[in-house]
């Protein structure tokens, strides 16, 4: 594993894990957390995933997506191939009275621990750091485990709107820029279909509904071709979509 993500998990209380984000600003990094994980809980509730059985989160971070998703899953296995993401990521969960999870160091790049109960796998910002070929074999070994149906949540920065694509390396950082059809066509051949495609200016229009309440059940409709309209300037962003599959 990477002594960047190694070096990265020793920062103490961190919440947003981003290379790019400004820790400096750390009032704004928290509101943008609590704003992401409300809007990925109600996606999952539309998306009738939740409740699940066991979610399986790769890439766990510091483990507040698993804490945050805990009382809608009666399991949870988190995984991280840094030593120091991980062991945040057990105190996060150990602050939960949450009575069933697990959380274990390995590289996605080889992982194939899945429970044959595993409902639900949330990639949250991970998959960019893997090659095409080891998020196809991650997929491909998540199709084949887990419950009959399973269900991917993916969120990831992607390029958009023929933006650029390519590899970024910084010292031991590597991370790739794709778009959001490269992962769907990858996660398509191991008979993955997408059901859902968000990107991060659809979470800024939800919560700019809901906070007009009533009126802006009855704007949704103009403000959402809109926000589309306004979408096609950006070449890249964050994306959050959901795979599903059935043996
Ligand atoms: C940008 S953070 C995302 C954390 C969290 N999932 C989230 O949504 O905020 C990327 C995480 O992926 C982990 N990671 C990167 N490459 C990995 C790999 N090959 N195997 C396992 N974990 C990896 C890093 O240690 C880090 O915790």
């Amino acid at each position: 594993m990477s002594d960047f993500w190694e070096e990265r998990g020793k920062l103490d209380g961190i919440l947003s894990v981003e290379p790019c984000a400004d820790e400096a600003d750390r009032k704004k990094e928290e509101k943008f957390r609590r704003q992401l994980l409300a809007w990925t809980t109600t996606l999952m509730q539309r998306e009738q995933l939740l409740p699940a059985n066991h979610l399986l989160d790769l890439g766990c971070g510091f483990g507040d997506i698993a804490a945050h998703l805990a009382p809608h899953c009666a399991k949870i296995t988190m995984v991280d191939g840094s030593s120091s993401m991980i062991e945040q990521a057990r105190a996060t969960m150990g602050r939960t009275s949450h009575p069933s999870w697990t959380g274990a160091q390995s590289d996605l790049a080889t992982f194939d621990a899945i429970d044959a109960d595993v409902d639900l796998v949330y990639l949250g910002a991970v998959c960019m750091y893997l090659t095409e070929d080891e998020y196809a074999g991650l997929i491909a070994r998540i199709a084949a485990s887990g419950s009959r149906t399973v269900t991917i949540v993916q969120r990831e920065y992607v390029a958009m709107n023929g933006g650029w694509t390519g590899t970024t390396e910084k010292g031991d950082y590597r991370s790739y820029r794709r778009a959001a059809g490269t992962y769907l066509e990858l996660a398509a051949r191991a008979g993955f279909t997408c059901s859902l495609l968000r990107y991060s200016s659809d979470m800024d229009i939800d919560r700019a509904l809901r906070a007009l309440g009533p009126v802006g059940r009855g704007l949704a409709s103009v403000i959402r071709p809109i926000g589309r309209v306004a979408r096609r300037g950006k070449k890249e962003g964050s994306s959050t979509f959901v795979l599903r599959r059935t043996r």
